[in-house]
């Protein structure tokens, strides 16, 4: 055996969890049921739901014969509900194609609704105490640690290195107890944010903890840097309190909803007036800039209050710009940041 495999072991002879329900009764059905379960959910959340649950649906068929709605009131509260309809889909193709029995052999369990590798991985060595690894965040996070892997483990290439270093550590023996003891040290000591190497067992070639910095792995999520763009609104108000609008382009941002008249600098709005909008500016006042987020660009708002007098029917485009009163104007289909700022005049 490996040094990983044989440390993780004798620590999960005495720290490791095995009173947990779904080890009393390690059937593949109970596997498949808890691992599903417990797949981003905690262990406390899962337990009474599981216990519940297999008390309602002590086996496959008895699931399979079940309507989904049954089953989706047993997991309300459980959240991911795909969860669950991906779980009676499985039950009845199981009890359907194979007899009732769980598959044992990895491409049948993938080919299952709901069931991903490391939920395969988990099946097949819990429940058929088969050489498999698994690896779900636990495990990504205790490797990425050991072996001071770097790369957002999410990323295909960085997933690929990891699935096959998974494969090299597997001991040749008690595969279901090395699964467990992975999940176990990476929900009770080589936790996210605060591990405690000083009590785990691989620390002496634990790469992470050598280097002195535990939490660098595994390497997070890249932030995305979303560009941000420069809107400059012209808030026209005419003396009698009316606001004039535009109605934006059918595609682009707002498609079709009524916005201030806008320019990209401070510089273009004098010029942006005269040609489209005819009015004379009296006073021109900036009002606080404000900033709205799209998911893939900011926007910086600097909206600028002109009291004016407008020519009347002297708009370029009477389809396009039009005077409103303020109570007009917060019926019309408007953008979140011109509603609120119409509000705020
Ligand atoms: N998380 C996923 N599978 C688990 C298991 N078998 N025991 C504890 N936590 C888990």
């Amino acid at each position: 055996m490996n040094s990983f495999s044989e440390q993780l072991l004798t620590w999960f002879d005495h720290a490791g969890r095995k009173d947990l329900p779904w080890q009393k009764d390690n059937s593949p059905y109970h596997v498949w049921l808890s691992e599903i379960m417990l797949q981003q959910t905690q262990v406390n959340t899962v337990i009474p739901y599981y216990l519940r649950f297999t008390q309602a649906f002590p086996d496959m068929e008895l699931l399979a014969k079940a309507s989904v709605d049954d089953v989706l009131a047993l997991w309300t509260g459980l959240g991911y509900y795909a969860r669950a309809r991906n779980l009676h889909k499985t039950a009845v193709i199981v009890s359907t194609s194979f007899q009732g029995n769980m598959p044992s052999n990895i491409d049948d369990l993938i080919a299952l609704p709901g069931i991903g590798r490391s939920t395969a991985g988990a099946i097949m060595a819990l429940g058929h105490h088969q050489r498999f690894p698994i690896l779900d965040g636990n495990v990504k996070r205790v490797l990425t640690r050991y072996a001071a892997i770097e790369g957002w483990p999410a990323k295909k290439a960085v997933e690929t290195k990891l699935w096959r270093y998974a494969e090299q550590l597997l001991p040749q023996h008690r595969f279901a107890d090395y699964i467990q003891a992975q999940m176990d040290l990476g929900a009770t000591l080589c936790t996210r944010s605060k591990p405690n190497c000083a009590a785990c067992p691989i620390n002496g070639n634990c790469q992470a903890f050598i280097q002195g910095e535990p939490t660098k792995y595994p390497t997070a999520k890249p932030k995305k840097t979303t560009p941000t763009r420069q809107s400059h609104w012209i808030v026209a108000q005419s003396c009698k309190g009316e606001l004039l609008l535009e109605q934006r382009n059918n595609r682009g941002i707002w498609g079709g909803l009524w916005s201030f008249p806008e320019t990209k600098t401070a510089d273009e709005i004098n010029n942006y007036c005269k040609r489209n909008i005819y009015f004379s500016a009296n006073t021109t006042q900036s009002l606080a800039p404000f900033k709205h987020v799209f998911s893939h660009f900011k926007l910086n708002i600097n909206p600028h209050l002109i009291h004016c007098t407008p020519i009347l029917n002297h708009l370029s485009d009477n389809n396009k710009f039009k005077w409103y009163k303020i109570d007009e104007a917060l019926q019309l289909g408007l953008p979140a940041p011109v509603k609120l700022l119409i509000q705020s005049l």
